[in-house]
């Protein structure tokens, strides 16, 4: 027999939904999506969060997705949710008692609420609504989902679902970078038909697109779980260095090789932090991205992260220099010459090397000559642990698809041939990965 959700449709709601525009489930769902295995999700507790929008019918759909893929799913509705959706709609679902109120003594006699957040491998909310999604940001513990939320540590998504007006609002836009720099994978929203006949970006990403993206990343973090648990702080790109209100000092760095490096890390199971100078690059799902722009704001954010770092890879390209002072004026014609002089920027790799409670410290050197001498002799004297050297130069190394790299460390070198840089990202990462093990096993 087919399944139909059982939903809670009251009073003006009821009217709403009929003069929506009829909308096929399915209407938004990409083929390559729909097509791909749920295999990711077997025998993994997920706890799925249901706010208070119109969406809320469809996490049932969810909800029955996710079992059938094999996967333990809890409940937790916000109040308000239980307003468009009955909690018994999920306990059938779910097969699992479904909790909707922190206030509930008889299901904390049970599954308190903090063993529910230490049971949960990962935490999806379905639909997030624009409140929800501001108390997560805000870090509000002021209801069940969201007392959840901080009590776990499990990775969380979120799937918004709302108005297009409410999507748009600087206020939700500001909440939803917050959450993505702390690596809160955000999954939608679509653009599309939405309630009371309105259209835009805001429409619930679809059940089965959710519990697809679900399972990939439960699938990378398992395949590949070499870095499992480990954390990953990696720095990327250039930074600018400001000379006016306009100008500054640049560098050719795309930041590809070190979002190659995320990713990978990613992949092998790590927990990734992601300090970015000024790139174009999208998150890697799951990094905790900080943006920066110069040489001292990348320091300040590196330095504070590698205290809890056990890996550090800098793949940035850092300015060496920056203008002695930046002027808060636009030089006119004729100024540079007088203004325009330079001092040397702060020495990020050598300062995260030189701590007492140091990470495991991998270094890029770009070379444009004498590769081995230099590298060797950056290895020894900024005392890292590996070096990745290439060559660069017009059309090699920097902002190019593909790379070559040459690694050295003591007792050992290995070349990676050239390759396009996720390829050689992975490579790089496995190289990385046994040698912190052995390094940390004492081997
Ligand atoms: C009929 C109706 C539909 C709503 N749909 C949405 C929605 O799709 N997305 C959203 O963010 N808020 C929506 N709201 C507003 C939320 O329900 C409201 O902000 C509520 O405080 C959210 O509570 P929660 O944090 O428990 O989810 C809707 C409200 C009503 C009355």
């Amino acid at each position: 027999m087919a399944w139909k959700p059982s939903i809670d449709l009251r009073g003006p709601l009821r009217q709403r939904r009929a003069n929506a525009n009829p909308v096929s489930l399915h209407h938004f769902l990409p083929s390559a999506v729909a097509d791909m295995d749920l295999q990711g999700l077997q025998h993994r507790r997920i706890l799925l969060g249901v706010s208070g929008g119109i969406a809320a019918y469809k996490a049932c759909e969810l909800t029955r997705r996710l079992r059938e893929a094999g996967a333990e799913v809890r409940v937790a509705l916000t109040a308000n949710a239980a307003r468009f959706v009955t909690p018994l709609t999920f306990q059938a679902l779910s097969g699992q008692p479904v909790r909707a109120d922190l206030w509930d003594e008889a299901a904390e006699m049970g599954m308190g609420h903090l063993e529910l957040a230490r049971w949960a491998q990962r935490i999806v909310i379905a639909p997030a609504s624009a409140d929800v999604i501001a108390k997560l940001a805000h870090g509000f513990a002021d209801d069940l989902l969201t007392t959840l939320c901080l009590a776990s540590e499990a990775p969380l998504a979120i799937a918004p679902a709302m108005n297009h007006r409410m999507w748009r609002h600087p206020a939700t836009q500001a909440n939803i970078a917050t959450l993505r720099t702390r690596g809160v994978a955000i999954l939608g929203p679509e653009d599309g038909p939405l309630a009371e006949g309105e259209s835009g970006p805001g429409r619930l990403m679809e059940p089965q697109a959710i519990a697809a993206v679900l399972a990939q990343q439960e699938s990378t973090a398992r395949a590949n779980g070499r870095l499992g648990g480990v954390r990953v702080l990696i720095d990327a790109g250039p930074t600018y260095e400001d000379i006016d209100p306009v100008r500054f000092l640049g560098n050719r760095s795309s930041g590809r090789m070190g979002f190659a490096m995320a990713q990978a890390a990613l992949d092998a199971g790590a927990q990734v932090t992601l300090v970015a100078g000024p790139v174009h690059l999208s998150t890697p799902p799951g990094a905790a991205r900080i943006d920066v722009r110069s040489a001292r704001e990348m320091r300040e954010a590196v330095v504070a992260a590698a205290v809890e770092a056990d890996i550090f890879i800098a793949t940035a390209a850092v300015a060496d220099w920056r203008p002695q002072q930046a002027s808060a004026h636009k030089l006119k014609k004729g100024q540079a010459a007088d203004t325009l002089s330079l001092i040397e920027n702060p020495d990020i790799l050598a300062e995260v090397a030189a701590r007492a409670n140091r990470p495991f410290v991998v270094g890029f050197a770009a070379e444009t000559k004498d590769l081995e001498r230099n590298a060797r002799e950056k290895l020894a004297r900024k005392k890292l642990d590996v070096i990745a050297a290439n060559e660069v130069g017009a059309d090699r190394g920097i902002d190019t698809d593909d790379n070559a790299l040459h690694l050295y460390w003591n007792g050992g070198q290995q070349m990676l041939a050239r390759a396009p840089k996720p390829q050689l990202a992975s490579a790089l990462i496995d190289r990385i990965a046994t040698l912190y093990a052995s390094r940390r096993d004492g081997r």
